[in-house]
């Protein structure tokens, strides 16, 4: 039998998820059970986390830990989780997000905070712990590194979304904390690295097109073939993809995609 994750660089390395409990976060938890990392699931959904943590093979691999990232002292007990559960913290990956659907001459400050807080408080605060403990640790023969900082942003960021200005504006924000965070960390061999998804359906894609449909009086069907039509494959993203990048950014030695942006499929048109 094959043990997974055997003679991968990661074996055995462990790693935080936020958001895991998404469709993207839980196909990264996965992907990186599979290649041998041991993981910290976190998100604010505990029933679907604790599914999760049982799915992957249990606490000696996987372990949940509800947290809401926009919370300082959750984000602290998140993070310091897997140094204390499996004797380190090689990889950080950022992925709980929120987004919204609003005219832009409607959006609430409510609104706008929110996500804000969670899309790029979260990250920050998370990086910040995650650093810290990263810096406290010897680098890694393996990869290089005392760790790495993987953000979910968005090509999002690259174009205006009239409808989701809270949610642009905090994926250009991380793009610049990302890049900061790059700069600064790197002389302690600890990479950040953003990675774009392609239009992934289930979680977030579907539900705010749905809304955005419905606020613009769209047709969602035709919503669906025109966004397929400018992808390079014409079908939406598979999450397994996109996780695969993810490892990428955490199995690839040294600080190759240190301050890089790592476009999983992009719109053609863009
Ligand atoms: N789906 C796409 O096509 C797409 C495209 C571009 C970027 N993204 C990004 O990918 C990430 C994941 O999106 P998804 O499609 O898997 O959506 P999803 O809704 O399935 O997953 C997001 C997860 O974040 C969790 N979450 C929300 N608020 C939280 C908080 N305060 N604390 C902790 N967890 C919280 C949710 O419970 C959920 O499980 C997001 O950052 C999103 O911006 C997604």
């Amino acid at each position: 039998m094959v043990t997974p994750g055997a003679g991968s660089p990661v074996a055995g390395q462990a790693a935080v998820v936020t958001g895991a409990a998404g469709v993207i976060g839980a196909a990264i938890a996965r992907t990186f059970v599979d290649a041998g990392l041991r993981v910290v699931l976190g998100d604010v959904r505990e029933e679907e986390l604790d599914r999760l943590a049982a799915e992957l093979g249990g606490p000696a691999v996987a372990v949940a830990c509800p947290a809401d990232v926009s919370r300082p002292d959750d984000v602290r007990r998140l993070v310091r989780m897997a140094p204390e559960t499996f004797g380190r913290l090689d990889a950080l990956v950022n992925v709980a997000g929120i987004t919204h659907v609003d005219d832009i001459l409607e959006v609430s400050l409510d609104t706008w905070r929110h996500v804000l807080a969670v899309n790029l408080e979260g990250p920050l605060l998370a990086a910040q712990e995650a650093a810290r403990l990263m810096s406290a640790q010897d680098i890694d023969p393996g990869t290089r590194r005392r760790g790495v900082i993987v953000n979910i942003s968005s090509q999002g960021a690259e174009v205006p979304i009239p409808t989701s200005t809270a949610y642009g504006v905090s994926k250009v924000a991380l793009n610049y904390l990302s890049r900061t965070l790059a700069t600064a960390l790197e002389e302690r061999a600890i990479a950040a690295t953003i990675v774009y998804p392609g239009m992934v359906y289930e979680g977030m894609w579907k539900w705010v097109n749905r809304k955005r449909s419905r606020l613009w009086g769209d047709d969602f069907d035709e919503v669906v073939l025109r966004d397929l039509a400018e992808t390079p494959t014409g079908s939406f993203q598979d999450p397994d993809d996109l996780a695969r990048m993810v490892l990428y950014a955490v199995t690839t030695p040294g600080m190759v995609t240190n301050g890089r942006i790592l476009w999983s499929e992009a719109h053609l048109e863009w």
